[in-house]
């Protein structure tokens, strides 16, 4: 019997303990997940996710998240949704869907309304004020304006086995209105078959979703390599690809877990992320490249 779960970045800490602590008590893997990532959503100093994200371009935070189950490989997700409070659980139930199961925009939207879940105003006093410093910034320089991509991404394993991945994320600041990271796609953000293990990812959507990084670990975990291993395989060799064609690779860092509860994680930048699992309560790492082709892990 185990159990475990992997989230993106220290922001997800509590999160993972309320998941945790939900897996400990032989609660699913799907609702672990949802706590968690709730969590983080709800929190109005996390500026790149939920409550208290910046905005877009015109002020408006707008927001993506994805749920996939990896018994069934139902998959749900929302891309530039508005004043909902957790985008995380409209994908959830958008992943029981067998139409319309990605939803966009006005659509996602008025859906979530209309399905019941609560409806707020996303943009905090603090986020507002990040957009007016930064118009009056850009205004007085060539500073770029974007920033800003942390995505909570999240794998969660239960005792009988059930695999779920979540992702969730106000993109990027000061992103055109409609720009869609990779956090809501299948494959880019994130990817879990229970019979393997799942992968998620944080960084700038725009790359990561010219390499579907996390089908790609799940698949080389698939053909027999440890979660540390496809993480390294797949994330470095796509970083080098990239620089090679494109001439630049932006920031990216992939998490994984098997169906065992070991994990993986690789990076191109310094990265946090969290893991707990059966053996473990939840701890804090940091990681960053060996730039040998290997990854640097340091408990915090
Ligand atoms: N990785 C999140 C985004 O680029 O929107």
């Amino acid at each position: 019997m185990t159990y475990g779960m992997i989230a993106t970045w220290e922001m997800a800490y509590d999160g993972l303990q309320k998941g945790l602590a939900h897996l400990k008590n032989s609660g699913t893997a799907a609702d672990a997940l949802e706590k968690a990532i709730c969590a983080v959503e709800d929190e109005p100093t996390f500026q790149s996710v939920g409550y208290g994200g910046l905005p877009n371009a015109q002020g408006v935070v707008e927001m993506d998240s994805a749920y996939m189950d990896g018994n069934t490989f139902q998959l749900g997700a929302v891309a530039g949704i508005t004043d909902v409070k957790n985008p995380i659980k409209v994908a959830r139930k958008l992943s029981h869907e067998k139409f319309n199961s990605f939803l966009v925009g006005a659509g996602a939207t008025a859906y979530a309304k209309e399905v019941g879940f609560t409806m707020t105003e996303m943009l905090t006093e603090k986020a507002a004020q990040a957009y007016q410093e930064r118009l009056k910034a850009m205004a007085e320089s060539n500073l770029s304006p974007y920033d800003g991509h942390d995505t909570v991404g999240m794998v969660s394993l239960d005792d009988t086995g059930s695999m779920v991945a979540g992702t969730s994320t106000s993109g990027l600041f000061m992103k055109r209105p409609g720009r869609v990271g990779d956090s809501p796609l299948a494959g880019s953000g994130l990817y879990v078959d229970a019979e393997v293990g799942g992968a998620c990812a944080t960084g700038l959507g725009e790359d990561l979703m010219k390499g579907c990084l996390s089908y790609e670990i799940v698949r080389l975990m698939k053909a027999g390599l440890t979660p540390q291993a496809a993480c390294d395989e797949a994330v470095y060799s796509f970083d080098a690809e990239l620089t090679k064609r494109y001439g630049k690779a932006g920031a990216f860092s992939l998490i994984a877990m098997n169906n065992t509860g070991d994990w993986g994680v690789a990076t191109n930048v310094e990265f946090t992320f969290v893991v707990g699992n059966v053996n473990q309560e939840v701890t804090l790492y940091t990681a960053r490249p060996d730039n040998q082709g290997g990854t640097i892990i340091q408990a915090q």
